[in-house]
């Protein structure tokens, strides 16, 4: 935590973020709040040490919005690392690249679809593909373009609702699958291209208490990972990998077979 950082985080009460810490490691549920983001901060550190405990890291981090989670616990325990986002919303994009400004870390934010990412970076280049609370975006995004909503010109929590009101009628008319799985899988195909052989696609979901406020159907957004999981039983070149302490109902990694 940078000096600023830690006077906001001691300003906030102990009980409180005693409180938000609970909510985190027992639902998990979370609202925007440093403490949320210094507990994610920690996580994706255990996560980069078991995937990749060399210090010469390449990490791609796939619809990052303006969170600067990955980056910062790679600026604390990777400083001479390689950090690249692929992130299509301009405005969310820009946050992200002057979050990250000054970091000791070679980072590089991408304003670019994840699924065209190989344009950018060469094949088998990368060590881990991380997605922190990024899969429903990027499945929304899917949802977004089929209905002409944009979703990178625009303010994204603007957009939420319109999202929201999408998938709840993909959810309702039972569409969601057949509408997203194949733009899903296709993507992922190109990002195990990017990977290296001993590479990690690590994915990370926890649910906002906001998104369930504005009626994301709970029974999407509590079992997104073992939904998606499912899916990628039918990519070939994958297989899930475990990792001791992650739970595998927020938490997936696929290595390469
Ligand atoms: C709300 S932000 C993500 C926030 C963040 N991952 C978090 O910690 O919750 C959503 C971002 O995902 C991006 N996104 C969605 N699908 C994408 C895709 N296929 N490629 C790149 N970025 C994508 C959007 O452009 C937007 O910037």
């Amino acid at each position: 935590m940078s000096g600023s950082e830690l006077r906001e985080y001691l300003s906030i009460p102990e009980p409180e973020r005693l409180s938000q810490v609970k909510a985190i490691l027992e639902k998990p549920i979370a609202r925007f709040s440093l403490v949320i983001d210094v507990f994610f901060r920690a996580r994706w550190a255990e996560v980069l040490h078991a995937a990749h405990p060399g210090q010469d890291l390449v990490m791609l981090e796939i619809a990052s919005g303006d969170t600067d989670v990955i980056p910062q616990a790679m600026a604390r325990d990777y400083p001479h690392s390689r950090y690249f986002a692929a992130n299509m919303n301009r405005l969310l994009t820009e946050s992200l690249r002057a979050k990250t400004r000054g970091l000791p870390v070679d980072v590089v934010v991408i304003e670019e679809d994840a699924a065209a990412i190989q344009r950018h970076l060469p094949a088998e280049s990368v060590d881990v593909i991380g997605f922190q609370h990024g899969v429903n975006d990027v499945l929304q995004a899917i949802l977004c373009d089929r209905d002409g909503v944009d979703t990178t010109n625009t303010d994204w929590m603007k957009t939420l609702p319109k999202m929201i009101e999408i998938v709840q009628r993909e959810i309702g008319q039972n569409t969601f699958e057949q509408n997203v799985r194949p733009a899903f899988l296709s993507l992922l195909e190109a990002l195990l291209g990017l990977l290296k052989n001993d590479g990690l696609i690590v994915m990370s979901h926890y649910m906002f208490q906001l998104d369930l406020d504005w009626g994301y159907p709970p029974v999407l957004w509590e079992e997104l990972i073992p939904i998606v999981r499912g899916w990628t039983r039918s990519l070939p070149g994958v297989r899930e990998v475990f990792v001791d302490g992650f739970d595998p109902h927020w938490w997936l990694f696929l290595a390469k077979s």
